[in-house]
């Protein structure tokens, strides 16, 4: 026997924290009856429904890493018919991107149907750190460059880097790497935001031990069994 949440996450359909959310919303029925108690354990013999789908308790579990272009958005689908990242791998089953780049970062993301990985990969505790390259409107001071750092708040939360480096001043412009373990939306514009410098271009070169080798934009390949074992160790 096996929490519901679990197993909801462990068919890929999401992850667990948004399989309690849907539990606690009443969308899951075990047995044809609604069940909003996060506790409630099944075993394989359950029928299963999500928002009144039963849930297809496929195994195999694919695990993606892209470089993401311009121009997509990260999520399976879109209310505004905009590309998704989802569409650039060719596979029929359901997988979703861990976490989210914005439309016009590009860089290094994950997608998976594994809800259990999913989990550990975007729950702050586990701080899986992150490391983007900022292009940013204007050159940054020294003074800020410190203030940066040291850590600024954003949204009543502080943010201190794990690294942070200036790699080229330009005339009107600095090019800034930058590792966080944070996951919030708009994260590290908003980091840069709170010195006053725009962000232009923005790519995750890095994302915990992996790096996009030499995959160019638009491409993916599926991680080593290896490479899952190690990020399940992010936990
Ligand atoms: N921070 C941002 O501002 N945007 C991203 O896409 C990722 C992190």
């Amino acid at each position: 026997m096996e929490r519901l949440q679990k197993v909801i996450a462990n068919t890929g359909f999401t992850s667990r924290r948004k399989a309690e959310e849907l539990i606690k919303n009443g969308k899951v029925k075990v047995n044809g009856k609604i069940v909003t108690e996060l506790g409630t354990k099944v075993d394989a013999s359950d029928l299963i429904e999500v928002e009144n789908k039963v849930l297809e308790k496929t195994d195999r579990k694919y695990y993606f890493m892209l470089n993401k272009p311009r121009g997509y958005i990260s999520s399976c689908e879109d209310e505004k018919n905009r590309k998704t990242i989802v569409d650039l791998i060719g596979i029929e089953a359901r997988i979703y991107p861990v976490g989210r780049l914005d439309y016009d970062t590009t860089g290094l993301i994950l997608l998976t149907n594994d809800g259990e990985l999913t989990n550990i990969l975007t729950h702050p505790k586990n701080e899986v750190p992150k490391t983007y390259i900022a292009k940013i409107e204007g050159n940054l001071t020294l003074e800020e460059f410190y203030r940066l750092k040291k850590g600024v708040v954003i949204e009543n939360r502080k943010v201190t880097p794990e690294f942070i480096k200036i790699r080229k001043k330009s005339e009107n412009s600095d090019i800034v790497e930058i590792t966080i373990v944070e996951g919030r939306n708009h994260i590290v514009k908003k980091i840069f935001e709170s010195v006053n410098h725009a962000v232009i271009k923005l790519k995750r070169e890095k994302y915990g031990f992996l790096t996009l080798g030499n995959l160019e934009s638009g491409e993916y390949r599926e991680l080593s069994i290896k490479e899952v074992k190690k990020l399940y160790n992010y936990k």
